[in-house]
Formats: structure tokens, sequence, C-alpha cells
């Protein structure tokens, strides 16, 4: 027995020595400690044929011998790996001992997005649901079903991207485009705002961009009043410019609405003194506004003798740009960083 272990010792450090890698330490693993059929293995099966005097004697001496081999082959096995380690910190070339290079900057919200999220939390406040619309509409949603049909004078108010082999499709040149969409799909009564962006076919100035935001607002139930449209407003302006904002509405035709208003608060600039921003009015013109007309009800399947409601819709690039004092709209669409990084 004992000659026997001592064979096996000398075998395996024999073969250690050849080994180079850890495939073939695993195989010498298996072929000594398997345990269903490694050399130690098939020794213990051995130790039940010897007088018991000798047994455990021998017992012993075969657990001391394992446990130096397996020792031996532990250690040859992290030596590898930290070899392949090595290596692959070789291959991905990272460099421990390069400095700290300081905080990367993490990036941030656009101006945009800031404000689009501040109005809304005042709105779910008040219990609207914020909705999003397609961009690509069609020409129907975007104006017949809103009382303008075609020829009708009001579509040369919005130049409109009209979209290559597909007359009855536009780039959405308003966000009221969702309000019928909204009644067909939701039902009445109904709270709800859409923020998103709008298409107009413009050449760019510093008031003007082919690409904006705005945020449309509809309220529709049984006893919705214009004064329930005044309060909603006003209580926008005042969490979005502060509580001293006033506000007022003046008589302006929207051919979806009647009555429409345009909707101005004082100057959040100059608080109503007048500065350049407001052209020296004290006044800033932020919403159109009015009672949903009973043709757009009609046409969205909803009983206007039962239902009535209000829409509105903000120019959401405006808001942005009254709230932080940015006097180019084009900024707002430049990704220039110098003027991202601000906020
Ligand atoms: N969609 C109009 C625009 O782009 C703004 C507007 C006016 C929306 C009156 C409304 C409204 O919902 O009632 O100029």
């Amino acid at each position: 027995m004992q000659k026997k272990l001592e064979k096996i010792k000398k075998d395996f450090e024999s073969q250690m020595k050849k080994v180079t890698d850890l495939v073939a330490l695993d195989i010498l693993e298996q072929k000594f400690f398997s345990r269903k059929n490694g050399e130690f293995t098939e020794m213990m099966k051995g130790l039940k044929d010897l007088a018991e005097d000798k047994r455990k004697e021998a017992g012993l001496l075969l657990n001391s011998i394992k446990a130096e081999l397996e020792n031996i082959l532990q250690n040859k096995k992290s030596e590898f790996e930290m070899l392949a380690m090595g290596d692959l910190a070789m291959t991905e070339a990272i460099d421990v001992t390069q400095p700290y290079l300081g905080n990367i900057s993490k990036g941030h919200l656009h101006p945009n997005t800031l404000i689009q999220y501040q109005l809304e939390d005042v709105f779910a406040s008040m219990g609207f649901m914020s909705y999003d619309g397609p961009e690509l509409e069609s020409d129907y949603y975007n104006f017949t079903a809103l009382n303008v049909p075609p020829e009708h004078p009001a579509r040369d108010m919005q130049d409109t991207f009209y979209v290559k082999g597909h007359s009855d499709w536009v780039m959405r040149t308003q966000t009221s485009s969702f309000q019928v969409r909204a009644m067909q799909k939701f039902g009445v009564p109904l709270k709800l705002i859409v923020p998103g962006r709008v298409f107009r076919n413009e050449s760019t100035d510093p008031r003007h961009e082919h690409t904006f935001y705005q945020l449309e607002g509809i309220v529709v139930g049984k006893d919705v009043s214009f004064g329930d449209m005044k309060g909603v407003l006003e209580t926008v302006a005042k969490a979005l410019y502060g509580e001293k904002t006033q506000m007022r509405l003046r008589p302006k035709f929207y051919p979806f609405v009647e009555p429409g208003v345009n909707g101005e608060i004082t100057c959040s600039l100059c608080t109503g003194k007048g500065c350049r921003v407001c052209k020296y009015t004290g006044w800033m013109e932020i919403f159109g506004a009015g009672m949903v007309h009973r043709n757009v009800l009609k046409e969205a399947g909803v009983n206007h003798e039962e239902y009535q409601g209000f829409a509105f819709g903000f120019g959401l690039s405006r808001l942005v740009m009254l709230k932080y004092g940015i006097e180019d709209v084009r900024h707002l669409q430049s990704g220039d960083l110098r003027f991202l990084n601000q906020f």
C-alpha cells in the first residue's frame, strides 16, 4: 500500500512538471482525483481488503498524501488563472496605472424636456392624462376634422409639409391634430394633454423654426365651462412663472373653437413693465384656446347637445424661450453644446 502510494506521488509529480496550461491541469486532476475512477478513489476502495489493524494507518497515510497533492494542484491552478487574467488585461488594454481623469460629465435633460415635465406634473395634479400623438398625420385629423375643410383659407395660416406621393399625409402642423383622435380613442368625459413636435414649412429666423414643440390640451364633459378653462390656464401660468403672474384672454379666431381666444401673461422677465422680449407691451402671448366647436365634437361622434368642452394649445418652445430668456428659437434644435450645457 505504502509503495503504491509513493509510486502515485512520483507519477503525479513528474506529470505535473509537464503541465503547461489549465486544460492539461484539468486532465491531470481527473486522472488522480476523480471521485468515480481517480487513482485515489481506487486506492480507497482497496482499503477494505486490508486487515483491520493496517487499515487505519493506511487510511491516514492515503489521506495525507492526497491532501498534499491536491494542494499542489490547487496552487498550480491559481497560478494559471492569474496568468489568464493578466492576458485578458493585456488584450483589453486596461492600464491600471493610468491616473484618474476626474468627473466625466453625465449629460442632462434638454430645456424643452425640463419644461415639458414640469407642465405634465401640473396637469397631472389636475387629473389630466398625457398622451403621444403621431407626427406623421393624415390631412383629415390635422385639418378637416378640426373644422378646416379643403380649400378653407385657414389652411394658409400654417405652411404645411405634405408627403410626396401621399397627398393625404402631412407632417402635423399642430398638436390639435390629436383632439378628434383622443375623443374617438378614449370617449368622453375626457381630460388629456398632448405634448409633442410639430412641423411647418417656414424659412427660419430668430422667432421661426420648421420644427418646434407645442402642448395641446382638451377637456370634455357635461358642464365644462369657459370659466373652468380660465381657471386651468391661470393655474398653469402661475405654476410656471410664479404666483404674481397675471393672465388675460382676447378674442381670436381659430376654426376649431367657438369662441376662441389668445392667452397672454404678464412678461416674466420684466414683470409687466415692458422690455425687449415682450416688445415693450408688458404681455407675452403663450397659448390659443377656446370652447371646442360643435363641428369638432360631431366629427368625433360626441353628442354636442349633451357634452361641451375646451381646448388649448401652448407654444412649448416659446414657453422655454420665455422661461430662460432665450432670444433665438434655433438654439433649441441646434445641438450646440455651448448652448445646451447651460441647463
Ligand atoms: N393649434 C393652434 C396653433 O397651432 C393653437 C390652438 C389654438 C390650439 C386654439 C387650441 C386652441 O387647442 O383651442 O396655432
